[in-house]
């Protein structure tokens, strides 16, 4: 079993980049089926999804843009502590179709926030793809258009995804070892 240690923590391979791909390949092909003559807008969420982005993005086969956003965390004055607000969007989604591109959707609290902002544009459509899909951990009734891979409710790391932002680096996923 292929281990790693990122800082203080050890993990173990979960997902090798082989499947990973030919998953991302089959996620491709569907897109660039339902999408055909509909000139979509990908919509990557940084920072997590920048390596399944440009992944998936290489293997669409019809005429596509694509652009990033991130959410920026500030503190606000509510109780509720962090908020968290969409940057880097412009009226240019205004009645275009838009796909959004997900590293991974835990709660879904992430997701929920993204729609919310995003729908405020008018954009003519929006549908969600996501690469990893934790769905004991789900709380929230936004569906889900494309996934990739449901996983168990372990913390994972590699393919973008980060442990303190350290192990984004690696083209496997791994899972930390308990
Ligand atoms: P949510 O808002 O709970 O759905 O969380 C979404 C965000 O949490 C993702 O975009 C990731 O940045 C992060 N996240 C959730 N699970 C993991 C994990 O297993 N490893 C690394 N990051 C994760
Ligand atoms: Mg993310």
């Amino acid at each position: 079993m292929k281990k790693i240690k990122i800082l203080d923590k050890e993990f173990e391979i979960s997902m090798s980049a082989e499947s990973i791909q030919n998953r991302i390949g089959e996620l491709a092909e569907e897109l660039s089926s339902d999408y055909e003559g509909k000139k979509p807008v990908f919509l990557g969420i940084l920072n997590g999804s920048f390596m399944f982005s440009s992944d998936l993005f290489k293997k669409i086969s019809i005429d596509a843009q694509i652009t990033f956003l991130k959410l920026a965390s500030y503190q606000g004055t509510t109780s509720t502590g962090a908020v968290k607000q969409l940057i880097g969007l412009n009226q240019d989604i205004k009645d275009q179709h838009i796909v959004i591109l997900e590293d991974i959707v835990d709660t879904g609290i992430t997701l929920e926030t993204i729609m919310r902002q995003l729908s405020g544009y008018q954009p003519k459509s929006i549908k969600i793809v996501t690469l990893l899909f934790k769905p004991e951990a789900y709380q929230k009734d936004v569906k889900i258009d494309y996934i990739g891979f449901s996983v168990p409710n372990e913390f994972i790391v590699g393919y973008g995804l980060d442990y303190d932002g350290f192990g984004r680096n690696y083209d496997d996923i791994y899972t930390l070892v308990k």
